[in-house]
């Protein structure tokens, strides 16, 4: 891993020198431009054509493949179209080790892939590799696609171990690294062959920018990830190519700010009687919690005046969901319950807000619940 003062330096100085009109722009200029004109037959600046490359694109891409240290990044429209990118490789027949508590979005896509494409999925917890080695030995196996920590349980899953056992049949790992991010893990560099990131998360962090990320480690999935997107053409505008770059200046001192918040929260819903159990990974600004009473709920999100009752994550506002009902709401009520995603789990997104403020908000909601309950209990 590169030492954090690299990382940040790399980080505020993109697009930096990039201007090419010799301005000296500190901040990169942003091309709206669809079509580039060329000097003559069979010449070119190298640039023709928006669906192919742009230059603000090419700034953030080569950011995004230096954070995570692969060969080459590719920003896309959202993180599905990401993750749609990371799967064009696969074809009818293939089959994919997932692990089993991921974005609700990844299952209905890969449902969809399962039903009308014939690729088939094979669910690993992400815990037992004796599990994952026996699987991956089937040649249809062609790769292992995990998140970690996981969605919304917070698991924890070694990439380097995985790698290790997959590797062994030439399978290839993808992962996720929306949760974490680069500054608190680099997959390539434990392993992994594909790292995938929602954009529209941290790596945005300000809940206004929808974009996705494919970064790769070898050439070879990185020519035909280049000509698949170029055909598919599901890349992100230039304005929002700028709005990232600029996000990821800041990127390092927010995860710093939201995982100092996260364990502040952590500690004070551990000692709350209303929370049975709080899952955190260690790192990062998720945390996710089940409440005593599925009963408690409404009430809480009701109550709370800072923390958002909103559908994402990764942004500097705080932000909780219910994944049973919105982003794990696809799944049927059997799987929902093997993967202990209940009615009264909560998954938080910790903001960059003041933590005192953020757990006097959480408490303060949590009470005014229990009483609610109470209250109506007794009215009953
Ligand atoms: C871990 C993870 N991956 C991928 C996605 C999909 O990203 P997007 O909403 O940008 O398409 C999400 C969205 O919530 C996510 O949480």
């Amino acid at each position: 891993m590169i030492a954090h003062k690299q990382v940040e330096t790399l980080l505020v100085q993109s697009g930096n020198r990039t201007d090419d009109q010799k301005t000296g722009a500190v901040s990169a200029p942003v091309y709206f431009s669809t079509a580039y004109r060329h000097p003559g037959l069979g010449d070119s600046t190298g640039y023709d054509y928006a669906r192919e490359t742009n230059p603000t694109r090419d700034v953030l891409q080569n950011t995004l493949s230096k954070l995570e240290n692969g060969v080459q990044a590719f920003a896309l429209s959202s993180g599905m179209a990401a993750i749609q990118l990371a799967f064009s490789k696969f074809k009818t027949g293939d089959k994919i080790i997932i692990s089993d508590d991921l974005y609700g979005g990844s299952f209905r896509y890969f449902d969809d892939l399962h039903n009308n494409y014939a690729i088939d999925f094979i669910t690993w917890d992400g815990q037992d590799f004796r599990y994952l080695a026996g699987a991956t030995a089937d040649p249809a196996v062609k790769a292992v696609w995990l998140e970690t920590p996981s969605n919304p349980t917070m698991k924890v899953i070694d990439i380097h171990k995985t790698a290790a056992i997959a590797h062994q049949y030439q399978t290839e790992v993808f992962v996720d690294n929306t949760f974490y991010t680069p500054i608190i893990q680099r997959p390539l560099d434990e392993g992994a062959d594909v790292v995938v990131h929602s954009a529209t998360k941290y790596l945005g962090g300000h809940n206004d920018i929808l974009g996705g990320a494919v970064v790769c480690k070898s050439t070879e999935n990185a020519e035909l990830y280049e000509k698949n997107l170029t055909t598919t053409g599901a890349v992100l505008d230039p304005f929002s190519c700028w709005l990232l770059i600029r996000s990821l200046k800041t990127l390092p001192l927010r995860i710093e700010k939201h995982e100092k918040n996260a364990q502040a929260i952590v500690t004070s819903l551990q000692e709350n009687p209303l929370v049975t159990q709080v899952l955190y990974p260690g790192h990062g600004g998720m945390i996710s919690f089940y409440v005593r009473d599925e009963n408690l709920v409404d009430a809480f999100l009701r109550h709370l005046q800072i923390v958002s009752f909103a559908e994402s994550l990764g942004g500097v506002e705080s932000l909780v969901t219910v994944p049973a009902t919105q982003t794990h709401a696809d799944l049927s009520e059997e799987q929902r319950q093997t993967k202990h995603i209940t009615k009264n789990l909560l998954r938080l997104s910790v903001g960059i807000e003041s933590s005192d403020d953020l757990v006097h908000d959480i408490q303060q909601a949590l009470q005014a619940a229990a009483t609610t309950l109470t209250t109506n209990k007794e009215g009953v």
